[in-house]
């Protein structure tokens, strides 16, 4: 394929070795003529490893060169991918100014070109650009987005100093267009690449990047005061974290990643606490770890207001324990929302098949009667009850039996669901927590 790059910084030109060794023909285009000058000269714009090889040998193939004349490189090409940079504004946001000028320079080179033109966002960019780059382009170019050109949502996940290495050995693949030429386009492009090719909703492919690099951030600052804090202990943080990271069922996985209630029960708040409370004991400061606490205490009263806002009395709970497929009420954070609901005057019931309040014993007793004394009262082991009787329904556990009737219910009803059930997205007055 004919591919133009626009940008030849990191992302550009690890895109033009790349895709020239992949087979396609690579023309960058920069508005630098020292970076356009080096890659005409067979060199690479920046240092990274495997790319200087990669650029000569695609030189060497007449498969790469570069211009500052962008209306040629549209013209020339199929597809321009857009690597420009968008660095921060002074308030924080991204700097967008420099996209727009190239997708106005792409619709000024389209404006002399018949054949349909593919462009595909590489770059860093806020959620809704692409079909804002879409309207951009008609408006410049007197072309029709879908007919005579496509936007292609591609984000970019490869790492400074692994760059090559990340780009031909991806994790996934990930686009998003409204036009399928689009994304067929892509999917030729990157047919040697053996990695999952995932067709994903335009603003998912947008977020996804600043959410990969806020985890990658959240990651190191995590280690950091991991090790700031096992440093006052004398304990080897970097084998604790190896250690650590060995476990790759709870810890480093899938695990605890999908957004939905506060978290609760008789480990993570205790433990958390007490690590809290050691940090507190050296005079640290562990602003992520300090705060944790403090972000599950908001999704707490996320669903308090969800509730208020409705301005209905009478409300419904499934599911009473911290997780499901438990009696263990300790911490359970839908309590501390019952509490509150109460203190407001809102009528309570309660229906969760796993908790029998005669067999629960010992701390867990104890816990429940001392948050709710009037708990029995509250509970109610029919569910027809709740849903008869209530006019705003927290789902807070998946109980097979309940579900279907719930997606039944009458659609006056108010789902709020704190744990994502799609069969429960088809009914009328159905919140999501987070989603
Ligand atoms: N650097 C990385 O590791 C990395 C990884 C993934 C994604 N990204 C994202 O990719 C984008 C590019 O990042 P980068 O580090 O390669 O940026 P960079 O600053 O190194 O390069 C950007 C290049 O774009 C050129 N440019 C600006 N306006 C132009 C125009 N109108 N036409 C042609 N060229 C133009 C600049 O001269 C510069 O050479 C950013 O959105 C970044 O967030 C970067």
């Amino acid at each position: 394929m004919k591919i133009s790059i626009f940008g030849l910084g990191y992302v550009g030109c690890v895109s033009i070795g790349c895709l020239a060794d992949l087979g396609h023909d690579v023309l960058g285009v920069d508005t630098n003529p020292a970076k356009v000058a080096l890659i005409n000269k067979g060199k690479p714009t920046i240092v990274e490893k495997s790319i200087s090889e990669l650029i000569r040998k695609g030189k060497k193939a007449g498969k790469i060169s570069a211009t500052v004349d962008y209306r040629k490189a549209v013209k020339k090409s199929d597809v321009s991918f857009l690597c420009v940079g968008t660095p921060n504004t002074d308030a924080g946001h991204l700097n967008m100014e420099y996209i727009n000028n190239a997708a106005i320079q792409i619709a000024e080179g389209l404006k002399h070109k018949k054949s349909f033109h593919t462009v595909i966002i590489r770059s860093t960019v806020v959620p809704g650009t692409n079909r804002r780059l879409i309207g951009l382009i008609e408006e410049y170019s007197g072309r029709k987005g879908g007919k005579d050109f496509c936007v292609v949502s591609n984000p970019e996940f490869l790492r400074e100093g692994n760059a090559v290495e990340d780009y031909f050995h991806p994790s996934l693949t990930v686009v998003a267009s409204d036009s399928d030429i689009g994304i067929e386009t892509a999917r030729s492009i990157y047919e040697k690449i053996d990695a999952p090719f995932k067709v994903v909703d335009i603003n998912i492919a947008e977020i996804l990047k600043f959410v990969n690099n806020t985890f990658h951030a959240l990651k190191i600052t995590f280690a950091n005061e991991i090790g700031n804090i096992c440093k006052r202990l004398n304990i080897d943080s970097v084998e604790l974290m190896d250690l650590f990271a060995m476990d790759n069922k709870l810890n480093t996985s899938k695990a605890y990643l999908r957004p939905g209630f506060a978290f609760g029960g008789s480990c993570l708040p205790k433990d958390l606490r007490a690590l809290n409370t050691i940090a507190h004991d050296y005079y640290l400061q562990l602003p992520i770890i300090n705060n944790i606490e403090n972000s599950n205490i908001l999704q707490k009263k996320l669903v308090y207001d969800m509730v208020t806002g409705l301005n209905k009395k009478r409300i419904g709970i499934i599911g009473l324990s911290f997780k499901e497929g438990t009696d263990d009420l300790r911490e359970s954070p839908i309590i501390d929302v019952i509490e509150r609901l109460m203190g407001k005057g809102y009528e309570i019931k309660v229906y969760d098949e796993n908790v029998n309040l005669s067999a629960i014993i010992g701390a867990n007793k104890s816990f429940i009667f001392s948050r709710l004394p009037h708990i029995k009262r509250l509970l109610t082991a029919d569910v027809n009850e709740i849903l008869k009787e209530s006019d705003v329904i927290i789902v807070n556990a998946r109980f097979p039996g309940v579900i279907g009737k719930l997606a039944k219910s009458n659609p006056r009803k108010h789902i709020i669901d704190l744990i994502h059930i799609d069969e429960l997205r088809k009914h009328k007055n159905y919140q999501g927590i987070s989603w």
